[in-house]
């Protein structure tokens, strides 16, 4: 079953299920035997050092790797117990029930309005566009912030309230899961708590998992943690690996290896 250990009750149903996953980058091992389970509408922080592999995992879960024309993976991801590398599995489809939101935030050159409308639109909704504009951005805290400047660009909005933007994009297309690269490494203190205290909200509808650099932050929003590592291997390439994964005060109070001691206490990394 799971790798959670210590506690059942947080051991939910998996929605995305990685067994023995292994990603390749053309003959180079990137990442090696990563073997976690997602649970329901639960936020799973992803932390170690740089290079160890945080975003090719990530970006297994939605296939985006497909994008990368270098990229392998190997063993099985499941979402909903399906293959989600199965032949009949429409990438497109999985990318809309996976959203991905980006280090870097990606507003599209369009109006704040069809930022959201946009998207939506492609992906065939067909009901009332302005609710769906106006539910996106309240429940990404942004419609106050907005609600008179909707036909002015996206650009042209803060980082944070740009972030803020791409969350309202992620969930206007009704995801299940949403993918969260690193979405406060470009922000200031105040929108990175805005962005922490929706993380919270999305949380009762959502499953969520961040990679983070951020122990105060996984530590804020997160009820799973897991820590990965790299080592060098005898060609000299460093491979990630999944160290630990479980509830998040135990690895970061009482972790069974050492390097995850070492790394949440700040000694490496
Ligand atoms: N598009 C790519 N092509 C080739 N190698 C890649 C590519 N993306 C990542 N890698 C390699 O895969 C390994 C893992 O990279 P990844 O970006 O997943 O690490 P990370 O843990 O997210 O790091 P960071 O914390 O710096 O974002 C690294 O050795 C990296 O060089
Ligand atoms: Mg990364």
């Amino acid at each position: 079953m799971t790798q959670v250990s210590s506690s059942t009750e947080l051991v939910t149903e998996a929605v995305l299920r990685a067994q023995g996953v292994k990603v390749y980058y053309g003959t180079n091992l990137a990442v090696r035997d990563v073997t976690l389970d997602i649970p329901f509408n639960k936020v799973v922080a992803f932390i170690g050092p740089s290079g160890c592999g945080k975003s090719t995992i990530l970006r297994c879960f939605n296939r985006m790797n497909d994008l990368v024309a270098s990229a392998r993976v190997e063993g099985k991801i499941t979402f909903h117990g399906r293959d989600l590398y199965a032949s009949n599995i429409d990438p497109v489809e999985t990318r809309r029930r996976i959203g991905m939101v980006f280090q870097k935030p990606n507003p599209f050159p369009k109006s704040i309005f069809e930022n959201i409308a946009f998207g939506a639109r492609i992906n065939g909704y067909k009901g009332d566009m302005n609710e769906l504009v106006e539910d996106s951005l309240r429940r990404a805290a942004l419609w106050d912030e907005v609600k008179d400047q909707l036909q002015e660009s996206g650009l042209a909005l803060s980082g944070g309230q740009q972030q803020r933007l791409c969350i309202a994009r992620a969930i206007a297309i009704a995801p299940e899961v949403i993918l969260m690269d690193e979405p406060c490494s470009a922000l200031d203190p105040i929108s990175t708590l805005k962005v922490e205290e929706l993380i919270q909200e999305l949380k009762q509808q959502y499953t969520i998992v961040i990679v983070t650099h951020n122990m105060q932050q996984a530590s804020r929003v997160s009820d799973l943690t897991a820590f990965y590592n790299a080592e060098a291997t005898e060609g000299g390439n460093k491979v990630g690996y999944l160290v630990e994964y479980d509830r998040t005060e135990v690895i970061f109070q009482n972790p069974t290896q050492q390097a995850t001691q070492e790394y949440v206490s700040g000694r490496f990394g």
